[in-house]
């Protein structure tokens, strides 16, 4: 099954049973005309708290709120038909414990409609992930690279490499131990990435991982060229999106200085016509 062959919206126990089959396609979306434009070729749509850098120009992912996922939650939800939405816990609204964990979830499964949330964290995340999955919030896990981590981690590193492995092999386990539906790696090297796919009952998706992956997950806006800040290696652009749209405004800029913009055809005269 996928998403551009059914009609009905696939819901976690779904992209489970999708272990081993077609690759799970999945991007961002933060806004209601991105999210029309990638409902109909994805599984999951993921409102992903990267909707700080992004849209709202923040240096990283740790001073997004729970108010934007929600907005960006909301206005997702509207654009689509086909993909099940996975909205972020932003960081600080679930590391405390379960109790608090479930309080923000909730809100945002109920306030957004979404499917599904998805928190980082590998084995110190397993006892929330249990949790949650218990009291009917279906959990995607995010092991790794974690953003919301960049500063105990140090810096936007690949993670696992040489005697580290051990740590993510631990990590992709005890998330899928705990109930996850499916676990996001980061940044994880290609072989690991794949042993640790074949390893777990869970979907693997991956961003910087392996093409060994159960499914991939990509930034939208990276991909489409429109968020051009930095590019990580894993990223390829499909488009470029930035460049097209600065050709546009400089044309635009230019036919106003030059008075040739509007023309005839863009203004109004007497007799009532098109609006
Ligand atoms: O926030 C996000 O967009 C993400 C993806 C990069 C997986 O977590």
């Amino acid at each position: 099954m996928s998403a551009t062959s059914e009609t009905k919206r696939p819901v976690p126990p779904d992209i489970r049973a999708r272990k081993g089959g077609t690759p799970l396609v999945m991007l961002t979306a933060y806004t209601t005309p991105v999210a029309r434009l990638v409902d109909p070729h994805c599984d999951m749509v993921l409102v992903g708290d990267s909707v700080g850098m992004v849209l709202h120009g923040l240096p990283s992912t740790l001073g997004v709120t729970m108010e934007m996922m929600i907005l960006h939650g909301q206005a997702v939800a509207r654009g689509l038909d086909r993909a099940m939405m996975v909205v972020d816990m932003p960081f600080g609204s679930y590391e405390e414990g379960p109790d608090q964990a479930f309080r923000n979830a909730a809100r945002l499964m109920s306030e957004t409609g979404a499917g599904a949330v998805k928190l980082e964290g590998g084995a110190h995340m397993a006892p929330t992930i249990g949790f949650l999955t218990q009291r009917g919030i279906p959990v995607m896990a995010h092991i790794g690279l974690t953003p919301q981590a960049v500063n105990t981690l140090g810096g936007y590193r690949v993670q696992g490499r040489g005697e580290d492995a051990d740590r993510i092999r631990h990590d992709a386990g005890a998330v899928a131990a705990a109930g996850a539906f499916s676990v996001v790696l980061e940044k994880v090297p290609d072989a690991l990435s794949a042993e640790i796919t074949r390893a777990v009952d869970i979907p693997t998706v991956g961003i910087g991982a392996s093409a060994s992956c159960d499914g991939q997950v990509l930034v939208v806006d990276d991909m489409l060229g429109l968020f051009t800040a930095f590019r990580p290696k894993f990223v390829k652009r499909y488009a470029e999106l930035g460049e097209e749209a600065d050709r546009a405004i400089a044309a635009y800029a230019a036919e106003v200085r030059a008075r040739t913009f509007p023309g005839p055809e863009h203004v109004f005269g007497e007799e009532p016509q098109r609006k």
